[in-house]
């Protein structure tokens, strides 16, 4: 009997279930795509070392107007700065399918397209739509809101109906706001920002450790740029008496470890699940967070506890910092006793841990929020249980939009974990 439902899960039920989870993944890779034409290679180099590449990949009706290798050359031989070389760039990605076909239909003779730059709020009023325009002889012209009409369609590279389409267009689209000057990572004020956008506490705390700050301004300036996840003030603020029994070593561990040697952006983050190395990783001592996403939501945990991204205060590659709501702790500093306070476990572990909840877990989490880990540090310093407590921990959920209960994504995989924790069950009999 055994042996029998084991066949049934190995032959018929896990390869379903595996392809239930293939199906979450991107159906096109405007990388590969570019890849077959060697004459694109230069721009499609670009929307790589932008990132750009994995924004297009994460979206779905959308047209990207790409330029050949000479045209491109009037664009890198300018000398511009890699985030005003990306805004640029995503000017030429439209939030719309158009391929040769219905470029040729456009009706009325002209459109107005939404582009990345728009969408991503770089763009300043609507110098982030660009205008498409059939000419009385034919031709298609896209003008960008603000700049002049010298781009036109040559020939479809690509299409994907109606997911991706990529367009050679003739020449780099020309836009003033597009192609102004970005910061200069060397003058980017990290702690100036985090005073700025309610990291204040954190970024007074950084200041007050002299190595630590040295240690963020080299890597934002380093090759692969810096993401910092600084906490709330209210939550720093909550913590600072446990920061303050620190010995200084730790401290500076600490405050180096809620940042990361390599610039991820919101998209990044939600497709780079998984554990990253910090600023405190050296040698044997790793300090590592596990990023993971929840739905739209962005999580970073260590065995210690969870906390979630509810801001951010700057996302200019090569400089992303994310305020969290509550402080994340490393478990090498911190005992998980430091949130033992909390009523029921917490939702505990690293991405292991996906085999730990039993069935009755699923049972569980429908009926209530996991309970946070976040609330239980608070407790530490608002010993008050019961009505007040509880009243503290829903205007904490709300504050920071964090929708706990289980959402679409979410509700997959628990279904997902229990089914499989059903079959290794099986399994064993
Ligand atoms: C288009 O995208 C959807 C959603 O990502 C995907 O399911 C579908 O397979 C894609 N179509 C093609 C032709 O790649
Ligand atoms: C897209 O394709 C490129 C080149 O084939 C590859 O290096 C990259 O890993 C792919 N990206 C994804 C998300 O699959
Ligand atoms: C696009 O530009 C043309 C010419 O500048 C203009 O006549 C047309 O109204 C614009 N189309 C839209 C949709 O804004
Ligand atoms: C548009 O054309 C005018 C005149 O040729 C020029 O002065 C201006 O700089 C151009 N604007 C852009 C954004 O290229
Ligand atoms: C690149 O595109 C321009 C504009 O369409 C065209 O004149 C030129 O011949 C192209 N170069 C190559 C090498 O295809
Ligand atoms: C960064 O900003 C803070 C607050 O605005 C300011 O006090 C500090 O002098 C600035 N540091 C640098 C290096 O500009």
């Amino acid at each position: 009997m055994a042996k029998k439902m084991r066949e049934t899960i190995t032959s018929y039920i896990l390869p379903i279930l595996l392809l239930l989870l293939a199906v979450q993944t991107n159906a096109h890779n405007v990388t590969r795509l570019l890849s077959h034409h060697p004459s694109f290679s230069s721009f499609n180099h670009l929307l790589t070392k932008t990132y750009l590449a994995d924004e297009i990949n994460r979206r779905t009706t959308i047209t990207v107007c790409a330029v050949n290798n000479s045209a491109m050359s009037a664009l890198t031989s300018k000398g511009y700065t890699i985030s005003t070389l990306k805004h640029i760039l995503s000017l030429h990605v439209l939030l719309d399918y158009f391929d040769a076909k219905k470029l040729q239909q456009i009706g009325g003779g002209s459109a107005l397209a939404a582009t990345l730059f728009q969408a991503t709020g770089d763009a300043p009023e609507t110098t982030g739509f660009v205008n498409i325009t059939i000419l009385r002889d034919g031709t298609v012209g896209l003008r960008p809101d603000g700049g002049n009409l010298s781009s036109f369609f040559v020939k479809s590279i690509e299409e994907v109906p109606y997911n991706i389409s990529i367009i050679q267009i003739n020449r780099i689209l020309p836009s003033d706001t597009a192609s102004a000057p970005t910061r200069d990572p060397e003058e980017m004020n990290i702690t100036g920002i985090m005073l700025a956008r309610g990291c204040k506490v954190f970024a007074e705390t950084l200041l007050s450790s002299h190595r630590a700050s040295i240690t963020y301004q080299e890597s934002v300036q380093g090759l692969g740029g810096m993401t910092v996840f600084c906490p709330g003030d209210d939550a720093m603020e909550r913590f600072l008496p446990k920061y303050k029994k620190l010995t200084a070593p730790k401290k500076e561990a600490f405050l180096q470890f809620l940042a990361v040697p390599t610039y991820y952006s919101m998209t990044m983050l939600k497709t780079n699940n998984g554990p990253m190395n910090t600023l405190a990783t050296y040698g044997a001592n790793k300090f590592q967070l596990t990023v993971q996403n929840d739905g739209d939501k962005v999580n970073l945990k260590t065995r210690i506890n969870i906390v979630q991204i509810v801001d951010t205060l700057i996302d200019e590659q090569p400089l992303s910092i994310y305020r969290t709501d509550e402080v994340l702790l490393p478990k090498e500093l911190f005992k998980a006793s430091a949130v033992e306070a909390s009523p029921p476990a917490p939702e505990d572990g690293d991405v292991a841990d996906c085999q730990k909840p039993s069935k009755g877990k699923a049972n569980g989490k429908k009926k209530k929020a996991a309970p946070s880990p976040d609330d239980s540090l608070g407790e530490s310093d608002s010993p008050a249980e019961g009505p007040d407590g509880e009243a503290d921990d829903v205007t904490a959920d709300e504050a920071s939009g964090a929708v706990r209960i289980v959402g679409g994504a979410k509700a997959g995989l628990v279904l997902v974990v229990s089914l499989l924790n059903l079959f290794a069950s099986f399994w064993l009999l």
